[in-house]
C-alpha cells in the first residue's frame, strides 16, 4: 500500500489531521478511528517533507505503526524538520519508537517482544490514558523492539513487562507516544487516547459529521456537473448504490442508472435494487435484464478466469448498448473509496482506474465520460452511513461485499439456469439463518457455493445422488486476510436441515474451514 501522493492536496476545509503511513494495516485503521471522532484525516506517505506537511496545514499528525525496526538497514525515517513545526504529534507503537529515537532517547534493539493483549501499569497520572498512577489496564500490543531511555524533556508515564517506557509525553513540546495500539478495539483506553489528543490536546473540534459531508458533496457534484447529465452503473452493491444516491440529490433526474442485471445475483437481489432505486428513491433506472444472454455465452466454460473474462466482456457491451445513445451525457458516477485511492497510490488529479471491483470487468476505456467521484474521501463504514443518511434501506447499506462476476464464481464447472437456482436457493437460507442469528453484520461475508460433484444420500426410503452445498462464512477487517467464522453448531445445524429438505437437488452440506491465506474467498 502506497500513500497518497501529495500533489493537489484537498481537505476541503476540515480541521485535518494527517496519518504518516509506516507500513503495515495500521495507517487506515487509524485515519479510520479519527474520523471516527469527527476529525477529517488522511493517509500520507512517510517520505513527506515539513514542507509538503505545512502546504497542507493540519492541525496534528499521528505517526503510525509498522513492520519495521529503527535501527534496520534502511529504516524510515520521519523528516526531522517536521517535530520543529509546532503541529501536535501522537506516535503509535513504531512512531513512538521514532520520536524517541529521533528526539534523543534510545530505542533497545530486539527485546523479548510482546505481541497482543498485555497488562500496562500508570507509573504517573496520565491525562492522555485517562488513568491515576498505580492504575492497570489492558493493551494490545505488537512490537519487538521498546523505547530504553526517554529523550530529554519527555516523562514516561506508564509500563509493560517488556516496554519500561509504554507511553511518553512531552506536553510543552506537544509530541506523545504511545507502544500499545489505540486503534483496535481490545485496547479499551484507545479512544480515550484518540479523542484525549485531538481534542484536548490538539484543540481540534468535531466538524466531520455524515450531515456535513452530504452537504459539500452534493454542492461539489452540482459544482462539477453543472447542468450536464451523469449516468451510473449500479452493480447492487454498497458503494455504487450510495454514489447513485448521492449525485441523485445534488442532480435529480439529470442521473440516469443503468443495472446490468447478469441473472447471476442473489436471490431477490434484482427486484430490490429495481425497487429501492425506481420506486422508493424516484430514480430514472434502465434495468436490462440481460441473465439469458449471460447464460448463453458461459455455455461449455468452466475455467475460472475464462468465466470472469466471458462475464465482464458481455457486461461491458450490454452497458454500452444502454448508454451508447446518451449522446448528451458527459458524466459517469463511479462508487470509487478513499482505500481504493490510497491502495492505488493515486490521488494526483488524474481520473482513477475504474477498479475491477466496481464494474464486473471495468468499463470501456474509450467511454468519453468524465467520472464523478463522490465518496472519494471516504471509507467504507462512512459510505454505510452516509446512505442510512440519504435513506437507503438497511439491506443495500449494510450488503456484504459481492464479486462482480456474482454466482458465476461460485456455481464450480459450467453455470446453468438450473444450477443458478439450486445456489439461489441455497444461499438464501444460509444468509436467511445466519441474519436471524444476529450474526450478519459480524460476519464479513456469508454464502454458498455450489459444487461439481455428486455424493449418495438417502432421504426416506430413497437412495439420493446429489449435489454438495458448501457453506462459506468468513469474518475480516479488509478482505486482504480472513478467518473462518466459528458459527455456533445449532446454526449450522439448522442451515444444513433447512438446505437439504427445501432444495431438492441438494443431499449434503459441507462448512468451508479455511483461512485467507492459504485459501480465498471466494472459490474461483
Ligand atoms: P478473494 O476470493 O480473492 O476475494 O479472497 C476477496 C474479496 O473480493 C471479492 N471478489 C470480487 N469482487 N469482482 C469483484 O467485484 C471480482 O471478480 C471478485 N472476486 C472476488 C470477494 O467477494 C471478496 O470480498
Amino acid at each position: 500500500m502506497s500513500a497518497e501522493s501529495h500533489t493537489k492536496v484537498d481537505t476541503r476545509g476540515h480541521a485535518t489531521v494527517v496519518v504518516v503511513d509506516f507500513g503495515a494495516q495500521y495507517a487506515q485503521l487509524i485515519a479510520r478511528r479519527i474520523r471516527e471522532s469527527q476529525v477529517y484525516s488522511m493517509v500520507v506517505r512517510s517520505s513527506i517533507s515539513a514542507a509538503e506537511i505545512a502546504a497542507i496545514g493540519p492541525r496534528a499528525i499521528v505517526l503510525s505503526g509498522g513492520p519495521a525496526s529503527v535501527h534496520a538497514e534502511g529504516a524510515v525515517l520521519l523528516d526531522p524538520a517536521i517535530y520543529e513545526l509546532g503541529i501536535p504529534i501522537l506516535g503509535i507503537c513504531y512512531g513512538s519508537q521514532l520520536i524517541a529515537q529521533q528526539l534523543g532517547g534510545v530505542v533497545s534493539r530486539g527485546g523479548r517482544g510482546e505481541y497482543g493483549r498485555t497488562e500496562l501499569r500508570l507509573n504517573q497520572d496520565s491525562e492522555l490514558v485517562g488513568l491515576n498512577s498505580g492504575d492497570t489496564t489492558s493493551v494490545w500490543m505488537s512490537h519487538f523492539d521498546a523505547v530504553q531511555q526517554l529523550p530529554p524533556g519527555f516523562v514516561g508515564t506508564a509500563s509493560t513487562a517488556d516496554a519500561p517506557y509504554a507511553v511518553i509525553e512531552n506536553p510543552e513540546r506537544k509530541v506523545w507516544g504511545v507502544q500499545f495500539h489505540p486503534e483496535v478495539v481490545h485496547t479499551p483506553c484507545g479512544k480515550h487516547v484518540l479523542d484525549t489528543f485531538l481534542h484536548e490536546f490538539a484543540g481540534i473540534g468535531r466538524d466531520w459529521t455524515m450531515s456535513s459531508i452530504i452537504d459539500e458533496q452534493v454542492a461539489n457534484v452540482r459544482a462539477q456537473v453543472g447542468e450536464a447529465r451523469a449516468i451510473c452503473g449500479l452493480s447492487g452493491g454498497v458503494d455504487s448504490a450510495v454514489a447513485a444516491a448521492l449525485v441523485h440529490r445534488a442532480i435529480g433526474n439529470r442521473l440516469t442508472c443503468v443495472y446490468v442485471d447478469t441473472g447471476l445475483m442473489r436471490k431477490g437481489e434484482s427486484e430490490q435494487v429495481v425497487e429501492t432505486f425506481r420506486r422508493h428513491m424516484g430514480m430514472e433506472l434502465i434495468h436490462v435484464a440481460a441473465g439469458d444472454r449471460f447464460l448463453a455465452s458461459l455455455r461449455g466454460v468452466t475455467e475460472p478466469e475464462a468465466k470472469r473474462k466471458t462475464i465482464g466482456e458481455l457486461f461491458v457491451r450490454i452497458f454500452e448498448e444502454h448508454t451508447g445513445g446518451m449522446v448528451d451525457a458527459e458524466f459517469l458516477v463511479q462508487g470509487t473509496l478513499y482505500p481504493d485511492i490510497i491502495e492505488s497510490g493515486g490521488h494526483d488529479g488524474k481520473a482513477a482506474v475504474i477498479k475491477s471491483h466496481h464494474n464486473v470487468g471495468g468499463l470501456p476505456d474509450d467511454m468519453k465520460l468524465q467520472l464523478v467521484e463522490p465518496l472519494r474521501d471516504l471509507f467504507k463504514d462512512e459510505v454505510r452511513a452516509l446512505g442510512s443518511e440519504l435513506g437507503l434501506p438497511d439491506e443495500i447499506v449494510w450488503r456484504q461485499p459481492f464479486p462482480g462476476p456474482g454466482l458465476g464464481v461460485r456455481i464450480i464447472g459450467e453455470v446453468t439456469s438450473e444450477r443458478v437456482r439450486l445456489l439461489q436457493d441455497a444461499d438464501a437460507i444460509v444468509r436467511e439463518e445466519i441474519d436471524r442469528a444476529g450474526l450478519t453484520r459480524e460476519i464479513w461475508q456469508a454464502f454458498a457455493v455450489l459444487a461439481d460433484i455428486r455424493s449418495v444420500g438417502v432421504m426416506g426410503d430413497e437412495r439420493t445422488y446429489g449435489h454438495p452445498i458448501i457453506v462459506r462464512a468468513v469474518t475480516s477487517e479488509d478482505a486482504m486476510t480472513a478467518d473462518w467464522a466459528r458459527l455456533p453448531y445449532e446454526l449450522l445445524e439448522r442451515i444444513s436441515a433447512r438446505v437439504i429438505n427445501e432444495v431438492p437437488g441438494i443431499n449434503r452440506v459441507v462448512y468451508d474451514v479455511t483461512s485467507k491465506p492459504p485459501g480465498t474467498i471466494e472459490w474461483e
